[in-house]
């Protein structure tokens, strides 16, 4: 069985084939980068308007003279959480798609696809399992069960991480969107030259507030003597805060479920240091094994949504007309 994957719940057009006997065939990703770049984040309207002109380039470069007919068996796209109009550009395209080629249709959750995404490299996970998902809008800590069965212990109340590395990397005069870039600055930043606070470390539940740091990394940049030096400084001591406090809460969460397996997911999840460090603190603490997934699968991709589609493809519904976005789905509540 072979499933088309459709993902556009934010600024990443993917598109990709998830064969249920040969893994992965293709995944394509078209980054709206550039365009957002000039603005400082994403705009949702030219979003929307960009994810219209990138699936058809997709879709005619994937496809070429095939019939996509003969190439799937049923589309998975996602359905939300994201921005209503970019949700609604690939729940149009999936369901015409379906109603034009006679296949069925299945909106999937796109944090859901990030927390099983490391499955595309290492199909032995097993649950039950912890979950760290750090994307641009959230970083969650999950009780993941069995599969379809997910609990939230602990949420972002302001920013999400990926947001304060990509604010921060924005006061640090770095292209959005900056985590990745703020990240390669801040391996040549002086390991405790200057220190951020942990926010909520002490608080006993679960959650985290990120948005104190881009505020104390602004007054810290403000003051410097804005060498590159002193900012890879900044940024170095930043990642380590936001590091320190995901790690400290994900630790909380694998003692009070005495689980042993880590799940992290989602574009933060791409850092270096965040791996390193989630690996050691599993090991030492837990004796236990963290996954993540290769980088091209952390970041927003279709590759997650065509696996998480097979995984559920038997709730596909013949072709429908009835388009289904939810911009504020929480992966507690899974179901229609
Ligand atoms: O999962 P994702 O592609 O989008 C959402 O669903 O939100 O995550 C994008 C986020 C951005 O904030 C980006 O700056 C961050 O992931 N990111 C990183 C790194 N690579 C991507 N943050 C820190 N270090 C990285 N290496
Ligand atoms: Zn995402």
């Amino acid at each position: 069985m072979r499933v088309l994957g459709i993902e556009t719940s934010c600024d990443d057009t993917g598109i990709a084939i998830y064969d249920s006997k040969k893994g992965l065939l293709i995944n394509e990703v078209y980054n709206q980068r550039n365009l957002h770049n000039m603005y400082g984040g994403v705009v949702p309207e030219l979003a929307s308007r960009e994810h219209m002109t990138a699936m058809i380039f997709l879709l005619k470069k994937i496809f070429k003279n095939k019939s996509i007919a003969e190439c799937i068996d049923i589309i998975a796209y996602t359905a939300g959480p994201g921005l209503v109009g970019s949700l609604l550009v690939g729940a149009t395209f999936a369901c015409s798609l379906g109603l034009s080629l006679n296949k069925p249709v299945l909106p999937v959750h796109h944090m859901e696809a990030h927390l099983l995404s490391p499955m595309l490299n290492f199909k032995s996970i097993k649950f039950p399992f912890i979950a760290l998902l750090v994307s641009g809008k959230h970083t969650q800590i999950i009780g993941a069960y069995k599969f379809g069965k997910y609990e939230i212990l602990g949420n972002c109340l302001d920013d999400a991480a990926g947001e304060a590395f990509d604010k921060t990397a924005k006061l640090l005069g770095l292209k959005y969107p900056g985590g990745a870039e703020l990240s390669k600055l801040a391996c040549n930043g002086i390991e405790d030259y200057c220190y951020f606070p942990r926010p909520m470390i002490h608080h006993p539940s679960l959650n985290f507030s990120f948005s104190g740091l881009k505020t104390f990394a602004a007054q810290k940049i403000n003051k410097c003597n804005q060498s590159i030096q002193e900012k890879a400084n900044i940024a170095r001591a930043f990642e380590n805060a936001v590091i320190d406090v995901l790690l400290i809460k994900t630790k909380k969460a694998l003692k009070k479920q005495k689980w042993k397996r880590l799940v992290i997911a989602g574009g933060v999840s791409a850092n270096h240091n965040l791996r390193e460090k989630s690996k050691k603190m599993v090991k030492k603490y837990f004796n236990g094994t963290v996954f993540y997934s290769s980088p091209e699968f952390c970041t927003d991709n279709g590759a997650m949504i065509a696996y998480l589609g097979f995984l559920r493809h038997k709730e596909a519904k013949k072709p429908q007309l009835e388009i289904l976005v939810k911009p504020k789905w929480s992966i507690n509540d899974l179901f229609f």
